[in-house]
């Protein structure tokens, strides 16, 4: 029966090389023997780590739901429940190994429930193995190339009553026009490329998503067009390094163009992520700087101070290259703000290159920063680097870095008492119905007093409070649009 299993093989992963052409492109097309096998029955989803993955289950919903699935009110209800997971660091896994291992009794309960897992965890062989022999529980388990491949083994295991699996580790086309089930009506996530060549050392995404594979530009403008037809207001472009977007497609500076094809479109508001420093070109500057509808805020991952720390994470810059981007974009781009991430505790890192780390923040002053303590990746080469710093001096260095962090964000966040700023309206704030909450421009979060805004409304607020993480202000009504 276990012949039917396609199973991870993270050596031919790693052994991949980047091609350096255009990707194969294919159109989906769900056959029509499959399209009422949810009828009466309901889906739910649980999606862990980056854009990328909400991304993805937005096109298993799309998926479900042309197979006459419904979504479930409640997720433990759901007769699918699928865990789109995230491989990133060990916390996060545990995290999804956890909660499924709860499900064991209600699986019990209700044999004919399907959990499903796909995802970074599913690219691991280790995972997979362990998953085949613990975690009886676990029905389906497809890879991040078998999007497509899941309304096929969900059909199959209806039938058959078989675990599934099917995991490629060589990425295959880029498949158009899969459906998805948007998660909110005015903002929207576009794939503009998948996968990482970087391989930065302690990275375990290049051997889970693939090499890098531009979109052709036409299918993003065309996607970016259509949603703002139907009452779009903002568009993040989603890529693990976006700023090597059509390298494969033999483009000349491919992202400085896409993002400019992309401001032609007159949505409202377009972000990025996330920007590799590497990459970064002058002309990709510019245009941020020219369009008004390109967001005025960038997350650019520094991930150490130290140029030694950063040899050894292959990052491919120094700190004075990434000192003298930043420079040039604060002097290019004067209300930019900057985010980024840090990871501490790399092995090896010595106080010295710790302090680095620090003196790079002082310098930079970021107005938001996601830090990490280190965590190794089987299979990663810094997994094999020798690791001698103890948990307790990696925990006490985030602490420090957060405490900076943490400092400087307030200080930013208070240049903007008194001002009033443009907000895009999310709804309700999470954690009081009566206030509403939404970004700016630059991609502050305002928590604000309003009558009649809604959920899609962009809107002039006055802002009267500073705090670490967001702002408080009221709104001007009467010029929202
Ligand atoms: N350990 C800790 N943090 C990591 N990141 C990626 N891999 C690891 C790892 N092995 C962090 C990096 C990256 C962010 C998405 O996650 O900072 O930018
Ligand atoms: Fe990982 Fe580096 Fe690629 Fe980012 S750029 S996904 S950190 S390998």
């Amino acid at each position: 029966m276990e012949n039917n299993y396609k199973l991870p093989d993270q050596n031919a992963a790693r052994m991949r090389r980047s091609r350096n052409r255009e990707a194969e492109q294919s159109e989906y097309s769900m056959p029509e023997t499959l399209r009422q096998c949810g009828k009466g029955r309901t889906y739910a989803i649980r999606t862990y780590g980056c854009q990328a993955n909400v991304r993805d289950s937005e096109t298993i919903a799309g998926l479900l739901e042309q197979m006459s699935f419904t979504r479930a009110e409640n997720d433990t209800e759901a007769d699918v429940l699928v865990f789109n997971t995230c491989a990133v660091r060990r916390n996060a896994e545990e995290h999804v190994l956890g909660e499924i291992g709860n499900l064991k009794p209600l699986k019990l309960q209700h044999p004919d429930r399907i959990f499903a897992l796909c995802g970074c965890m599913a690219q691991e062989e280790g995972i997979v193995d362990l998953l085949l022999k613990k975690y009886p529980q676990v029905d389906i388990i497809f890879g991040t190339h078998n999007l497509d491949r899941f309304p096929q083994m969900l059909a199959q295991h209806l039938q058959e009553g078989r675990r599934q699996v099917q995991v490629d580790s060589i990425e295959g086309n880029i498949i158009e026009g899969m459906p998805a089930m948007r998660s909110r009506r005015f903002k929207a996530f576009v794939n503009i490329m998948y996968g990482c060549d970087k391989f930065c050392t302690y990275c375990i995404v290049p051997y889970t998503r693939g090499r890098e594979r531009s979109r052709r530009l036409q299918n993003i403008v065309d996607e970016i067009r259509e949603f703002k037809a139907s009452g779009g207001k903002e568009v993040a472009l989603l890529g693990q390094n976006v700023n090597a977007y059509g390298k494969d497609l033999q483009m000349k500076d491919g992202f400085s163009t896409l993002l400019d094809k992309c401001a032609d479109t007159g949505i409202d508001r377009i972000r990025f992520y996330t920007s590799h420093p590497r990459d970064y070109t002058s002309a990709a500057i510019d245009v941020m700087a020219a369009r008004p509808n390109i967001m005025k805020a960038l997350h650019l991952p520094v991930q150490s101070g130290s140029d030694e720390i950063l040899r050894r994470m292959n990052r491919g810059y120094t700190r004075a290259h990434y000192l003298s981007l930043y420079d040039d974009m604060r002097s290019r781009i004067p209300d930019i703000t900057f985010s980024t991430d840090i990871i501490v505790g790399f092995p090896g890192e010595t106080d010295a290159q710790f302090e680095e780390t620090l003196s790079l923040v002082d310098h930079c002053q970021f107005d938001q920063a996601f830090t990490f303590i280190y965590s190794p990746r089987e299979g990663t080469p810094a997994a094999s680097m020798k690791d001698d710093i103890p948990e307790e001096v990696k925990k006490e260095r985030l602490e420090i870095l957060n405490e900076k962090v943490a400092g400087y964000a307030r200080i930013r966040n208070e240049q903007y008492v008194g001002k009033t700023v443009s907000v895009l309206c999310d709804g309700p704030s999470k954690k009081n119905e009566r206030i509403m909450a939404g970004y700016t421009e630059d991609n502050k979060l305002v928590n604000f007093k309003a009558v009649s805004v809604k959920e899609g409304d962009i809107v002039p607020v006055k802002i009267t409070e500073a705090r670490s993480f967001s702002l408080n202000g009221e709104a001007e009504e009467g010029d929202v649009h």
